[in-house]
This record gives structure tokens, sequence and C-alpha cells, in this order.
């Protein structure tokens, strides 16, 4: 076991263990996108950058592990900027049509943007113009609304060792895809549902869930475990 110190919280948690973990389990939250607790860190969306031992450098927390004594700081005003741009970045390949969106009210993006409340404008956006896949009866790919933070890439080779999904293309023009853009049922898909189980955004949807969810959006709303006044969450 390890001791740490998150925000001036002493804490023993595991030695090794993620800092975002140990933080969310104390009740201490510290915004994250890429993050799953199912899937291993990829530390790519930068949401959850901390200050460790007084540095003046944030690093993520998601891939961080806690080592005795440790002492962790959750927000500065560096971390807030940094987090803002990143969020920022993410959002410029972003549909802005939320209120159309079927996931409105559960997605985790949003939640973010409620929570650090980004800068509009100040980036160009990409429109990203993809074809959305919904021949199946299970699954939509709606990939204009992805957010590469390949968590459903992680969940369909690490978790179910399938490999359908995974990254195409390099640089801006990176997206999530099946191999020659075939259709997720040639593409030999199992239909397991793991990738839309971790999407995010509205991006990778489960059309059951979606039928059995008569929920208003309102009621869709609940207060977040963690403590963050904004967040959005279906249990
Ligand atoms: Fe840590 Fe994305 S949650 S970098």
């Amino acid at each position: 076991m390890a001791v740490i110190t998150i925000d001036g919280k002493r804490m023993e948690v595991p030695d090794g263990r993620n800092v975002l973990d140990c933080a969310l389990d104390a009740g201490i939250y510290i915004p994250h996108l890429c993050h799953h607790p199912d899937l291993k860190p990829l530390g790519s969306c930068r949401m959850c950058l901390v200050e460790v031992d007084g540095g003046e450098t944030p690093v993520t927390s998601c891939n961080l592990k806690a080592k005795d004594g440790m002492n962790i700081r959750t927000d500065s005003e560096e971390i807030a900027r940094l987090r803002m741009l990143s969020l920022e970045l993410i959002l410029t390949g972003h549909p802005e049509d939320c209120s159309t969106c079927p996931k409105y009210g559960s997605c985790e993006l949003q939640t973010l943007i409620q929570y650090i409340g980004p800068k509009t404008g100040r980036l160009k956006m990409r429109i990203k113009g993809f074809r959305t896949e919904e021949e199946n009866p299970l699954l939509v790919h709606d990939m204009n609304r992805c957010v590469l933070c390949g968590r459903c890439v992680r969940a369909c080779q690490e978790l179910r060792g399938v490999h359908v999904l995974d990254y195409r293309q390099k640089g801006l023009e990176t997206y999530v895809g099946t191999v020659h853009e075939k259709l997720l049922a040639d593409a030999d898909c199992r239909f397991c549902g793991a990738c839309a189980e971790v999407c995010p955004t509205g991006a990778i949807r489960d059309k059951w869930k979606e039928g059995q969810d008569h929920r208003s959006k309102q009621d869709r709303i609940v207060p977040c475990r963690y403590g963050c006044p904004a967040h959005i969450d279906i249990p």
C-alpha cells in the first residue's frame, strides 16, 4: 500500500494504482475522457492533468502510478488553462448539434463541456462528413461524433480480442473505423456491444438500449457520484 495526498486529503491506496481512480474513489473529481476503469490507460485526451510534488509541468493522472509519499494537486491556473485548450481542440472535431444527438443528457463530453466551460470560436472546426452506419439491427456508428478517445478500439482489441475497430489514417485525418471501410457485419464484428458500452459520446450507440430508454432528457440528468456538480450519468 502507499500513502498519498490529493488536494490535502491523505489516503492509503494500492501501490501502483493509477492516481485518477484513487482520486475518484476518494470522492475527488478529476475531469477525464479517454480513461475507462476496464481498459488500459491511454493518456490521450489530457483532461486528467494534475501536478505532482509541486512540479510545474502537469501530468496525466490516468497513467500516473501512485507511489508512497506522493503529493497531488488537481487544480491550478496552469492545469485549468491546459485542460481548457485540450477540450477546445477535441471539440474542433465534434459537431455542435448536441441537442439533436440521441446521447444528449448522458454524454460524457457534454459533462466536460459543462464542467470546464471551454471558450468557443477560438479554433477552426473540422468537418468530417462520415457516413453513419446503421444498417445492422444492433449498433449505430456515427463517427462524426467520435472524439478519438480510443475506448472502443481498446475494448474491441484488448477486452474482446476481435480487432475489428482500429485507428485509420494519420494526424488530423485519423479516424476510427474498419479495414477498407467495411460494414461491421462484413468486417467480422461479433456485435458484442463493448464499443457502445464504453463510448463516451453519441458516436457508437446500442440500438436496443436506446429503444429501452423512455426517460425524458431531464430525467436522465442526475448528480455525479464523485461530487462534480455538472456530471450527467445514467446509473
Ligand atoms: Fe487521462 Fe484522458 S483521462 S489523458
